[in-house]
């Protein structure tokens, strides 16, 4: 499966099968972590026996179950881009993760960050759940679900356009209604006009930014071109369209 491929398969676990990361994928994870790390400047970690951060309803809510392993995403607090490089390259190692076969889920609020080892310096976003997962949901997590996701906007609902935008802004826009987001709020917008694509979000609340990240990189990926950083970016497209 191809990371684009990944795109359509993938979807939030909250339920984790009692089983590590394979030795191989653990190396390939590791291996993009310093990867984007280097790329970045952020000090994203894999955490492998963490199950300490979910363990007991106080510090999950009840909402994830047998978690093991995660990536911790952190990186410099006076970074002014921190939280949406977050939300680019842990959306990579999402992608990854699930084209390996494994099931994800972001988290920014319903895990113990108590006992996770950051510098000072060092900002905690949020963390991903990464691990082997049951070949199809259970019935605890089609409920969480089902409390939670309300639908995908439309495309019409979550852009504005003034003209008529070239065949790779529908491409983009379909991936972008497949991205995560907090509580599935949807917040970034994409506005087209005058010929050009600009990605933004509110930025009211403590994730908008990190949504934004993660919604510039299914655009980018599925459109195979790029945004420029930071809040109301413009897209550039590939040289050859
Ligand atoms: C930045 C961010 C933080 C999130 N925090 C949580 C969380 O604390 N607990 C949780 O169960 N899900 C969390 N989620 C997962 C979203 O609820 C989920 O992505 C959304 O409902 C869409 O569902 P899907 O990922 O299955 O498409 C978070 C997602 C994002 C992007």
């Amino acid at each position: 499966m191809t990371i684009t491929q990944a795109i359509e398969k993938r979807k939030s676990r909250r339920t984790y099968s009692d089983k590590p990361i394979s030795p191989e994928h653990t190396a390939l994870l590791r291996s993009r972590v310093d990867e984007y790390n280097q790329r970045s400047g952020l000090t994203i970690r894999l955490v492998e026996k963490g199950a300490s951060a979910f363990a007991g309803i106080r510090k999950s809510y009840g909402m994830f179950k047998g978690v093991r392993s995660f990536f911790v995403m952190k990186g410099p607090a006076g970074d002014p881009h921190l939280k949406e490089k977050i939300g680019y390259y842990g959306e990579l190692l999402v992608l990854e993760a699930t084209a390996l076969g494994l099931g994800t889920c972001w988290v920014g609020g319903t895990f113990d960050p108590s006992g996770i080892r950051r510098s000072s310096g060092e900002e905690l976003v949020c963390v991903i759940t990464v691990g082997p997962v049951p070949a199809s949901e259970t019935a605890r997590e089609r409920l969480i679900y089902k409390a939670i996701h309300r639908g995908t906007k439309t495309i019409d609902q979550l852009s504005m356009v003034t003209g008529t935008p070239p065949a790779w802004f529908q491409r983009g826009m379909k991936a972008v209604q497949k991205a995560p987001s907090t509580r599935n709020t949807q917040k970034v917008l994409f506005t087209y006009e005058n010929g050009s694509l600009r990605a933004s979000v509110p930025d009211t609340y403590k994730f908008d930014l990190v949504d934004l990240g993660i919604a510039k990189l299914h655009f980018s990926l599925a459109a195979k071109g790029r945004f420029e950083i930071g809040n109301g970016g413009s897209y550039i497209p590939p040289e050859k369209e």
